[in-house]
């Protein structure tokens, strides 16, 4: 006769995640996920520290836990990421939105008034990260958000549904994706900027390469966004762009030799130029 251990309770459960070889918060991250509660509450695993997983709770938390064993990012095994508070939805189909590019949000709030009526755009949504903390934070302003691949777009729809936010989307090749004629008064962008010899596409290969891959120096995407963008920001608008830490000296050349002004680049969070920005005189 066979005797299957009942399913454990939480804490014995936590236990069995981190003797897998979990970090503990990702242990409690995928438990949560498995019994169905909200991500940002995990103090509801200690009140319902005594609680028995049901056998599908159970089995399903292993089977969350075996995808993270494997390499898969926690953020896809869970369905989700945070980014500028919001919390987004992401599939395979989406970059991971990451804290680094919180740089260029705040960068691009700190150009737009509160109760500013301007006309913004966010080149390559994804996930739409960056397109739906501008509509969030400045809710006057009209927020276009252009982005090449269907299944990334369809992400980005999702979370502005699900955060009640209203987007002008286009789905197509950057500039040419816009109304022939709109003038923006920011624009921000995180294009693919990786070059694709580069070994470090080797720990990002569960995210689209389409997302991260831009020829052999790893600034097609960024120049062709810079080349169109003296027709495309009003007098006075910005353009502001992530990039990789050794692609800003570059980056910052094309927008100069593209007539953009006051130039400046911004640090990420450890201190690597990640972000460059001009505007238009
Ligand atoms: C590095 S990801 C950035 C995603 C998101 N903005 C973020 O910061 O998390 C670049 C995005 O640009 C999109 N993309 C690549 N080439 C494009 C093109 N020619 N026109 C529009 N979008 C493009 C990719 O599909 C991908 O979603």
């Amino acid at each position: 006769m066979i005797c299957e251990a009942p399913p454990p309770r939480v804490t014995q459960a936590l236990r069995q995640l981190r003797d897998l070889g979990l970090e503990p918060v990702t242990a409690q991250h995928l438990l949560l996920k498995a019994m169905g509660q909200n991500l940002a509450a995990r103090s509801w695993l200690i009140s319902h520290d005594t609680q028995a997983l049901t056998p599908t709770e159970w089995l399903a938390a292993q089977a969350l836990a075996a995808r993270v064993a494997a390499g898969e990012p926690l953020a896809y095994v869970l369905g989700e990421a945070g980014f500028w508070g919001l919390t987004l939805r992401v599939s395979p189909a989406v970059l991971i939105p990451r804290p680094d590019t919180e740089t260029l949000a705040h960068w691009a709030l700190a150009l737009t008034a509160a109760d500013a009526k301007v006309t913004l755009a966010d080149l390559g949504t994804g996930s739409g990260a960056l397109a739906l903390t501008l509509a969030q934070q400045r809710p006057h302003a009209t927020v276009w958000a252009v982005e090449r691949s269907p299944q990334a777009m369809a992400v980005a729809q999702f979370n502005a549904q699900a955060l009640g936010l209203s987007l002008r989307w286009r789905l197509g090749d950057w500039w040419a994706a816009l109304p022939r004629g709109l003038q923006f008064d920011l624009v921000v962008s995180n294009p693919p900027y990786i070059a694709c010899n580069d070994m470090h596409l080797v720990d990002l290969g569960a995210e689209p390469q389409t997302a991260l891959v831009a020829g052999p120096d790893g600034l097609r995407d960024l120049s062709r966004i810079i080349d169109g963008a003296s027709r495309r920001l009003r007098r006075g608008g910005w353009l502001l762009l992530e990039h990789g830490h050794h692609q800003a000296q570059a980056v910052a050349q094309l927008l100069r030799r593209h007539g953009l002004a006051r130039v400046s680049t911004r640090a990420d969070l450890a201190g690597r130029p990640r972000c460059t920005g001009g505007q238009r005189r």
